[in-house]
């Protein structure tokens, strides 16, 4: 039986492949809130369920955090073990009045684009994930079997820095060493060409509350003499990038490395068009370095980004109030042999320095991870442009990702194992903010293009 008899399974399938990932979606497993803890558990629950029905025996492996869902499933003798990785957990829903649906009751829609799967999780990562498990399930409907012994690991804290990774990999090593890894969290490239990923951001979660008076004041009262920490972190946060957007904690820039000529040539002939990336959410001027192409600044430059600020009243009307404490959630993104231990400790210097003698800061840590780099030598990449190119109809960039998975760099570092990045997420998917969703042309080819790569690397 051929490829093309695994398509048309997949073809027809589609409706109950979709049915099934709406039924995920209507579980709200947010990994950062321990309000939804339950939910994790049951998202995991949902996906052992799921991947017995493919009669792959597969588990729930319980954390200090949100449980890991592991399996199995034997191959051919000779065939390629591959292990695929992807995450069950999602971003809260927050500002929820921004929803035009409940954000955990999902639905097809119909828009001028096409239909799209609409609800938190749709793109990032339940769908992308799904986009998997549907190709095995139609292969093994038409074959009997896996074309290759598969390993299938889910986590369900990616979304929060993957506290408990790296020692469930280090505890459960042997059983999770493979020869490739496929990780499906990324997208396509100016959300129509297909795109291997060959550099991920690392990323460094920092945040910070400044206390000064013991208690909240009245501003009329206390104002002018009293310190207010609200000052002190505006300065801090004002003084992390100088007026050229260079960032100013010492020794940022170790471990940076200049663009590769060859890789700036290949980066220069995929044409980005920055203008409609920045004019589809409502700005034109490129905000980075400004001697870096719009292109750099996204794949191969560092960031630091202020995710959040909280302190002082910020409820309707006005209140003249002089706060006790303020605090911010502060990320940086990260690249080449970038430190993120290094640079937190000389952020957090930087950050001492600066807070008067009557206030005092407090620091709390969001994940620490180093940017990746895959090795695009490995004969998988190959093979997988060839299969992206013919489901999609247009060669497949080897492109770079600015967002960041942690785990893909520890399949390196812990077991020794490449890892591949396909993913068919689209910019305007809205992964992370209110109305997310994941265009149904993404679900459908991401199943056949799995299908092929699989076809294609056994
Ligand atoms: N799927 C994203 C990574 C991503 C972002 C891919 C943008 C393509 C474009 C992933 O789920 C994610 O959001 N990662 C977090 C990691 C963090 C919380 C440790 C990120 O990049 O902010
Ligand atoms: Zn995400």
């Amino acid at each position: 039986m051929t490829l093309e008899t695994v398509l048309a399974r997949i073809d027809a399938d589609l409706p109950a492949a979709t049915e099934r990932l709406l039924d995920l979606l209507r579980i709200p497993s947010i990994s950062t809130d321990p309000a939804f803890a339950d939910h994790c558990q049951t998202a995991a629950d949902w996906l052992v369920a799921d991947l017995g029905s493919l009669g792959i025996a597969a588990e729930k492996r319980e954390t200090p955090g949100h449980p890991m869902v592991v399996g199995h499933v034997d191959g051919p003798e000779g065939a390629p073990h591959v292990l695929f990785y992807g995450h069950y957990d999602v971003q809260p829903v927050d500002p929820l009045e921004l929803w035009d649906r409940d954000p955990f009751d999902p639905a097809i829609e119909e828009t001028e684009a096409g239909a799209v799967i609409r609800g938190r999780g749709s793109s990032d990562d339940k769908g992308q994930l799904m986009t998997f498990v549907e190709a095995c399930r139609a292969w093994k409907a038409v074959h009997g079997a896996l074309p290759c012994r598969i390993t299938f690991f889910f986590e369900g804290e990616e979304e929060s820095g993957s506290p408990s990774l790296v020692p469930f990999m280090q505890e459960n090593a042997a059983e999770l060493k493979s020869d490739l890894a496929l990780i499906c969290d990324t997208g396509l490239f100016q959300s129509k060409t297909p795109a291997i990923i060959t550099q991920l951001r690392g990323l460094l979660g920092e945040e910070i509350t400044i206390t000064g008076p013991n208690k909240d004041l009245h501003s009329g009262m206390y104002g002018g003499v009293a310190m207010n920490p609200i000052r002190v972190l505006s300065r801090i946060i004002a003084s992390l990038h100088d007026e050229t957007g260079r960032i100013t904690v010492p020794g940022f820039y170790d471990g940076v490395p200049d663009l590769d000529e060859d890789l700036a040539a290949q980066w220069q002939a995929l044409a980005f068009d920055h203008a409609t990336f920045l004019g589809d959410v409502g700005l034109s001027e490129p905000a980075g370095e400004q001697d870096r192409t719009p292109l750099e600044m996204i794949w191969s430059r560092p960031t630091c980004e202020v995710n959040g600020i909280q302190g002082g009243y910020t409820g309707a009307g006005f209140k003249t109030v002089l706060p006790s404490v303020a605090s911010a959630k502060i990320s940086f993104r990260l690249v080449g042999t970038q430190d993120p231990l290094a640079i937190r400790e000389s952020f957090r210097e930087m950050v001492r320095a600066m807070v008067p003698g009557d206030c005092e800061v407090s620091f709390a840590e969001h994940g620490a991870g180093p940017a990746s780099q895959m090795s695009v030598s490995h004969p998988a990449f190959e093979a997988a442009r060839r299969a992206l190119g013919a489901e999609w109809g247009e060669a497949a960039a080897f492109a770079g990702c600015g967002g960041s998975i942690p785990i893909a760099g520890h399949f390196k570092e812990i077991l020794g194992t490449d890892a591949m990045l396909v993913g068919f997420g689209k910019d305007d998917d809205q992964i992370h903010s209110p109305n997310e969703k994941y265009d149904m042309e993404s679900f459908h080819k991401g199943i056949r293009s799995w299908a092929r790569i699989l076809d294609a690397m056994t």
